[in-house]
């Protein structure tokens, strides 16, 4: 059998818990043969569930805050030394708002939280490619992915001001796509997921309700997180070259539909 991603070096952000999507990219990536770096905040290695993986992906840990340049300074630099080589892709998995995490009304919110929604959810994309392109870490057509959501494009209340932060991770993915197309060749796009299981996704509110309604919607159900694993780990390999600065919807097509049967069943009361 084929392996997709033999001979490639990645970094892979956001791995917390056996639930993350970043989790599933790992163990993808690793049994499609790539060797890889894993990296979270400092502050989310405490629980040490990383270990696990890092054993079983037998790759290494750098712990990074993606909002500081100066451990991303030095995730690129040692990453390259612990592999052997420039990257060739890199899974950017974080998303955290304080203004959601604290329960803020959309009309009511905390700016300070704000922005620290927009820098550790979206600018930490332009931060992660900045660095590299600095140091020159990424091989001519590598390939960076990051996470979305369809609240970008649409309103979906509850997601408050994430809504915001994945609108400006769409643009810096346009926009670095841009630049570091032009100058290497690297490709930068975003996956748009179904809503998900995991600690991010169950932190906004009503997560269980929209998660009902986007699987009833969508002809093919929600995307998983295994399977949304299978489609980051086409878009690191080379049969996907020449896809790049694009917000690419991974919903079972959720993001198309308008009403279906189901829904209509479940909104109509005969008896008036
Ligand atoms: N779960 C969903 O429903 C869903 C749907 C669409 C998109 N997404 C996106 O997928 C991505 C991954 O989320 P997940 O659902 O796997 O949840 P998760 O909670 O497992 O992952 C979020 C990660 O962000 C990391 N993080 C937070 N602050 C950081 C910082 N300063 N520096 C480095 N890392 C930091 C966390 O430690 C965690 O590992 C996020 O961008 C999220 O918005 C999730």
């Amino acid at each position: 059998m084929t392996q997709l991603l033999k001979g490639k070096r990645g970094i892979i952000f956001g791995a917390l818990d056996e639930q993350s999507i970043a989790w599933k990219v790992a163990q993808v990536a690793h049994q499609e043969g790539a060797t890889f770096v894993l990296t979270n905040a400092p502050i989310a290695m405490r629980m040490g569930e990383i270990n696990k993986l890092a054993e079983t992906t037998n790759s290494k840990i750098i712990p990074a805050d993606a909002t500081s340049d100066e451990d991303l300074t030095k995730l690129f630099t040692e990453s390259q030394e612990i592999l052997g080589g420039k990257i060739d892709f890199v899974l950017h998995s974080i998303g955290m708002s304080p203004n959601v995490r604290k329960a803020k009304p959309y009309m009511d919110l905390n700016y300070d939280f704000f922005h620290k929604t927009l820098d550790v959810s979206a600018l930490s994309l332009h931060r992660v490619l900045q660095n590299a392109h600095k140091l020159d870490a990424l091989n001519d057509w590598a390939s960076v992915v990051a996470l979305s959501y369809i609240a970008a494009q649409r309103t979906f209340p509850d997601y408050s001001d994430m809504a915001e932060a994945k609108a400006l991770l769409e643009s810096i993915a346009r926009s670095f796509g841009y630049h570091y197309g032009k100058a290497k060749h690297v490709r930068v796009n975003t996956v748009s997921q179904s809503p998900t299981w995991t600690t991010a996704g169950s932190g906004v509110p009503g997560f269980k309700e929209f998660f009902r309604y986007a699987d009833t919607m969508s002809p093919l159900g929600n995307a998983s997180a295994e399977d949304c694993a299978k489609y980051c780990v086409t878009l690191f390999s080379d049969y996907t070259r020449m896809v790049t600065m694009q917000n690419l919807f991974h919903d079972g097509g959720f993001s198309m539909m308008g009403i279906n049967a189901a829904m209509v069943a479940t909104e109509t009361d005969d008896s008036k």
